[in-house]
């Protein structure tokens, strides 16, 4: 995020409160966390997944929030949001096998997925310091042109961006 320069703001959700997906929940009416999960999505004009990788896929706590807000299925708060994504583990492959899942999920989601550059980090001691900046040069300029072609990918892609027809 501090990649990005001042053109872009995050609101970072709280993810770890969500119960557990359940339909009779979900009937039941929306849970607060859920609810307060759904405005800020709505409110995004475009969504940056950063995950690590869970037994060669993504996480459940990141697969039960995708789950929530794609319910009720006719009021999806996914589609159509342009999204990108990026992950870090400790493994050499680099969250590789959760991405590809997290790709397919975003495609049923009908979200606009950034295609390049794809980010797959190894992190390694000193990669990144304790106050959270990148320490390798080589590793930041790559991040920070990623973050540029996701504003850029935001901008092309975002509902707001839409021309008014008519
Ligand atoms: C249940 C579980 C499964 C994991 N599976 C993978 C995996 O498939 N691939 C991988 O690279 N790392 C895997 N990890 C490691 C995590 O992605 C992460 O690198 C590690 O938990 C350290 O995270 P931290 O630095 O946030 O504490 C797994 C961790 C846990 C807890």
């Amino acid at each position: 995020m501090r990649l990005a320069g001042t053109d872009l703001s995050f609101d970072v959700p709280q993810l770890d409160d969500l119960p557990l997906f359940n339909q009779s929940l979900l009937e039941a009416g929306m849970p607060s966390p859920v609810l307060r999960l759904r405005k800020s999505i709505e409110a995004a004009d475009g969504i940056l997944i950063v995950t690590p990788e869970h037994n060669r896929s993504i996480t459940a706590l990141l697969k039960n929030s995708l789950d929530w807000l794609s319910r009720p299925a006719n009021a999806n708060s996914w589609t159509g949001k342009p999204v990108a994504i990026a992950g870090a583990s400790l493994g050499r492959l680099g969250t590789v096998a959760a991405q590809q899942h997290l790709r397919a999920i975003l495609g049923y989601l009908d979200m606009p997925t950034m295609g390049q550059p794809e980010v797959y980090l190894q992190l390694t001691a000193g990669m990144i310091t304790s106050d959270g900046e990148i320490a390798d040069e080589s590793t930041k300029a790559f991040l920070q042109g990623y973050m540029q072609k996701f504003h850029r990918w935001v901008r092309t892609h975002s509902r707001v961006a839409e021309p008014v027809l008519g």
